[in-house]
């Protein structure tokens, strides 16, 4: 949208060079950090081109860029021109495209076309969701819905990591015990019921030779496809999963595909002969492993154990031609941890080496721990910021941090706003304190740490997500008192002529303010969606915030300035641009995976 408002003065700029004009709507970009203009042209280039030096380019273009567009101030500011517009046209360019596509600014067509493979969350089976699972969760939510505002075809995968030794240790402890469905429903948590049973039974398997062999002879009994394991097994999985749809529930997440590990448990076969016979495997102690030391890797990667259990990277390499199989994928990007970096790098070397047709579109998208501010000092764990650990060290999971932050939204919304009740008070007070959590996870680059603190993540002023909410909840409430005030929609009654002439009545900084960040916003989406990281919509919203809590804020204080103003027809285009921010502010907030209340 930032080529709409430059290409005025770019064409004139484009004839007064001899140049196309596209590649000067290509060059002009926002200014550099701390220049007072909306928009600066580099002049490198063309003045190279032209036999100039930069500084003389920009001084020769500043006049023909102000005769371009009356009120347009360009100003020659060494290599660049610096270019601001005049509020006004801003407004008369942009405002009539908002209000027919309020959402237009988050839209882009980059990806028309493509399909996107996304596989994040993944947890294993028969254990809590951490509150670490945030990260892959809610970076992997947020780039589903980017990628589909520009266009993609996204396929959300959950790679449940559902197959393994310890499911034959569940089994065995389950049957040594006698335990019994009804135990297991009846239990409040069942997560938990299957955890401690796995640490009865490992510690009895460590002091005793016989139930470490029961355990094994289980494991391999699931692998054979034993029927009662088998069915052990799926009621374990059914067990995780509810208690996992309960917190996607929470967060608001979905998936298309739930295609885990066990599903390629017999599947492995085709690759693991095609990499033989393309003679790029050998064997190391038993072991079938490849040989990665001419793409730069120390060691082999190991694909089959001695005793003929696959693994990880097997797995995964046989989930992804799967996958290309079914989606025919233009991307496929895996959301984990960059601690399992080498994994990926591994097998994506390994599809490179078996010259599969997608090994160039894999991504590993990596993100940092998460650390927990520590209130509570204990032996292990000190006051301070600890991995994943509050309250005297204790682990938290992602359910329990999520249930506090709603209780402490609820808190602050019944304090700022005693007025909101029962349902909905509960509805604000879950968005509020989820999106805080939320927002926390994803303002910044994602391969830094997260730094997590209650108080700070909840704040309503600051880089938060309660701050971004706070900012829609307050542009919804002008238009209910609009409402109020004028029954009947202004904008709607009148005449076309008048309505052309509305945007005209937008010229103060603020409000431009508010536009240039409107416009912003797709080209933040689509570099979000080019380097996987949402924190540059995140970034980008709270710009659009701070320019619309400075803008509400000249309102406070003086009446002319307020949208709801003493002249009708510049309330209307003050109306027509809060509904703009609203709409924008609200589905940038949406796409990062928060809900924005109309009230808090
Ligand atoms: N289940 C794995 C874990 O918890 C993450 C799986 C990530 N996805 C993948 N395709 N490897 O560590």
């Amino acid at each position: 949208m930032q080529e709409m408002l430059v290409r005025p003065v770019a064409a004139a700029l484009a004839a007064h060079l001899g140049v196309p004009e596209a590649m000067l709507v290509g060059l002009i970009a926002p200014p550099a950090k701390g220049q007072a203009a909306d928009f600066a042209l580099p002049c490198f280039q063309l003045a190279k081109a032209r036999g100039v030096s930069p500084p003389q380019l920009a001084s020769e273009l500043a006049p023909v860029a102000e005769r371009a567009l009356p009120g347009l101030r360009a100003a020659a500011t060494g290599p660049f021109l610096n270019l601001t517009l005049p509020a006004a046209a801003v407004a008369v360019a942009m405002l009539p495209v908002l209000a027919s596509d309020p959402v237009v600014a988050l839209r882009s067509a980059v990806g028309a076309g493509r399909t996107a493979c996304i596989d994040f969350s993944s947890p294993n089976i028969a254990k809590h969701l951490a509150f670490h699972h945030i990260r892959s969760t809610m970076i992997g939510n947020a780039l589903a819905h980017l990628y589909d505002a520009a266009g993609w075809k996204v396929v959300r995968i959950n790679f449940l990591g559902d197959w393994g030794t310890a499911f034959g240790r569940l089994i065995a402890g389950w049957k040594r015990e006698g335990l019994t469905l009804d135990q297991l429903a009846a239990a409040p948590d069942k997560v938990t019921f299957l955890n401690e049973l796995y640490v009865r039974i490992s510690q009895a398997a460590k002091a005793d030779p016989v139930v470490e062999a029961e355990a094994r002879r289980w494991s391999k009994a699931l692998e054979d496809g034993d029927a009662e394991a088998r069915h052990l097994w799926q009621v374990f999985k059914d067990a995780s999963l509810a208690e996992f749809e309960r917190v996607y529930g929470l967060l608001g997440v979905r998936f298309d595909s739930w295609k885990g590990e066990a599903f390629y448990e017999d599947k492995m076969g085709p690759v693991l002969a095609e990499l033989e016979t393309k003679g790029l495997t050998s064997i190391s102690e038993g072991a079938t492993v490849v040989d990665l030391t001419a793409q730069g890797f120390k060691k082999p990667v190991l694909l089959k154990r001695a005793d003929g259990g696959t693994l990880y990277a097997t797995r995964d390499l046989a989930a992804c031609d799967d996958r290309f199989r079914e989606y025919a994928f233009a991307r496929s990007i895996y959301v984990v941890d960059l601690g399992q970096g080498l994994h990926f790098k591994e097998w994506f070397a390994v599809a490179k080496r078996l010259e599969r047709p997608y090994a160039e579109s894999l991504r590993h998208v990596g993100f940092g721990v998460v650390l927990m501010w520590n209130d509570e000092a204990t032996a292990e764990t000190p006051v301070g910021w600890a991995k994943g650990r509050s309250r005297g060290g204790k682990v938290m999971l992602l359910r329990e941090v999520l249930e506090e932050a709603v209780d402490r939204a609820r808190a602050i919304v019944a304090e700022k706003n005693p007025e909101i009740l029962g349902d909905e008070r509960e509805r604000i007070a879950r968005s509020v304190g989820i999106g805080a959590v939320v927002f926390n996870d994803l303002k910044n680059g994602r391969t830094g740490d997260v730094k997590f603190k209650f108080e700070e993540a909840l704040r309503f002023d600051g880089e938060t997500g309660p701050y971004l909410q706070f900012a829609h909840a307050r542009l919804c409430s002008i238009e209910r008192k609009f409402a109020e005030k004028y029954p009947e929609d202004p904008l709607v009654l009148l005449s076309p002529e008048e309505k052309a002439k509305v945007p005209m009545w937008l010229n103060l900084e603020e409000e431009k303010a508010i536009l240039l960040a409107i416009a912003r916003l797709r080209s933040a989406l689509e570099r979000a969606v080019e380097s996987d990281e949402p924190s540059i919509l995140a970034q980008a919203l709270l710009v659009l915030s701070s320019a619309i809590s400075s803008w509400l804020t000249a309102g406070n204080a003086i009446v002319e300035r307020r949208v709801l103003c003493p002249h009708p027809e510049q309330s209307a285009a003050r109306l027509a641009l809060v509904r703009a921010a609203r709409a924008s502010l609200g589905e940038g907030l949406r796409l990062l995976g928060l809900v924005a209340p109309e009230r808090m």
